[in-house]
């Protein structure tokens, strides 16, 4: 089950957020900055010992001081024009997170826009990427039960919402 919504992805009530990070996982701007700042200093310092991250890829840390018990950090692709891989890097990043989730008991997680702020990824390109994924995702890990998309903006959910009603 996907649900989508504005909002502020670090107040939500679920066992895992993602976050959009960078391959460094030793924090930037965006959701990134704003999960540091309200989860406390412990997500950054798991964070130094995970190793960095590939594209593609996700690694998880505790919550600190969120509402989540987790924070799995994947790294979206930047956009490059489209032809260097980045549906696959994107499509990689969702499925990797929702099966981290599953490992580490998870039912429910909530997603940000991946790659699609400071990383250029055009909206209404990620939408039906994220979302087919995701789909394909929890249906291969079924004891994750629910993902959430959680957006800043209208026009994010707008996409989001085509590409899930297609
Ligand atoms: N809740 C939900 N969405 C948010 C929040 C928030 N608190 N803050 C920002 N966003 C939205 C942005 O508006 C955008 O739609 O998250 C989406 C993803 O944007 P970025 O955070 O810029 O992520 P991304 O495009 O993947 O770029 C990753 O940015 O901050 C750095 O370390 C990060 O280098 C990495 C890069």
């Amino acid at each position: 089950m996907i649900e989508l919504s504005r909002g502020d992805l670090t107040a939500q009530e679920v066992d895992a957020i993602v976050n959009a990070a960078n391959p460094s996982l030793l924090g930037g701007g965006g959701v990134d900055g704003a999960i540091h700042r309200a989860g406390g200093p412990s997500i950054l310092e798991e964070c130094r010992r995970l190793g960095g991250c590939e594209p593609g890829d996700a690694k998880a840390t505790r919550g600190g001081e969120l509402p989540a018990r987790w924070v799995i950090h994947a790294v979206g692709p930047i956009w490059r024009g489209g032809q260097q891989g980045e549906a696959d890097l994107l499509a990689s990043c969702h499925r990797r997170a929702i099966a981290l989730a599953d490992e580490l008991g998870c039912a429910s997680i909530a997603f940000p826009a991946i790659s699609t702020g400071a990383y250029g990824y055009p909206v209404d390109l990620a939408a039906p990427v994220a979302i087919a994924a995701t789909h394909e995702a929890l249906a291969a890990h079924p004891s994750v039960e629910r993902a959430h998309f959680v957006f800043r903006d209208d026009r994010t959910l707008a996409a989001y919402r085509a590409a899930l009603n297609k």
